[in-house]
């Protein structure tokens, strides 16, 4: 039960809503903008629709299964947290894709709806003003994503560790932004004025 579990939440975070909504407009996108798969670069090249609706397909391919695993399993069973790391390792690691998939912040913060809605509106919460000042949306994610990593022991140690192992892969994801951000090059992308296009 528990490795199937584990199997069919690789499969849900491997389903790449991100590739497939550019590549059912004739583009791949894993060659324009910043080249990721990911909600951001379909904003970018394809504006606020169809990015909007892969952001939200990527959070409902995690809150929806884990969800589910939380409801069998139980919020403190150690299967629905490494379901979750699993999902998002789809995510990033797509099987569909050969392997190169996204950074996993949307499939965590799905995550993050399932388990611990609060840290979901906090991550929101801290996102929301970092991009909005500096227009980073690397930085504002990996923030948002270290402070609820760190709010989680407050929760629960499992999920204080689960989500601290998220931070890091989605750190080891962003390497060649944290590259960017700190060589003062890292793409400007002012989400709020691509959403109300
Ligand atoms: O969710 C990914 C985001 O943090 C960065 O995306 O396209 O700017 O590399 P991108």
């Amino acid at each position: 039960m528990s490795i199937v579990a584990l199997i069919i939440s690789y499969l849900c975070g491997a389903i790449p809503f991100s590739f497939l909504i550019p590549w059912s407009k004739g583009i791949d996108i894993r060659k324009t903008g910043s080249g990721n798969v990911g909600g951001t670069n379909v904003l970018r090249t394809l504006g606020p629709k169809w990015g909007s609706l892969s952001i939200l397909l990527d959070i409902l391919k995690a809150f929806i299964p884990i969800l589910i695993i939380r409801l069998i399993f139980g919020v403190d069973s150690w299967i629905t947290y490494l379901s979750l790391i699993t999902l998002v390792l789809g995510h990033d690691y797509p099987i569909f894709l050969k392997f190169k998939g996204g950074k996993g912040v949307a499939s965590t913060l799905g995550g993050y709806f399932a388990l611990s809605p609060m840290l979901g509106v906090i991550f929101l919460l801290v996102w929301l003003p970092v991009e909005l000042t500096t227009k980073y949306v690397s930085l504002s994610s990996l923030l948002g994503l270290l402070i609820t990593a760190i709010l989680g022991y407050f929760w629960d140690l499992k999920m204080g560790v689960t989500y601290t192992i998220l931070f890091l892969l989605s750190l080891f994801k962003h390497r060649s932004n944290i590259k960017r951000l700190l060589s003062n090059s890292e793409n400007k992308t002012d989400i709020i004025k691509i959403l109300a296009k």
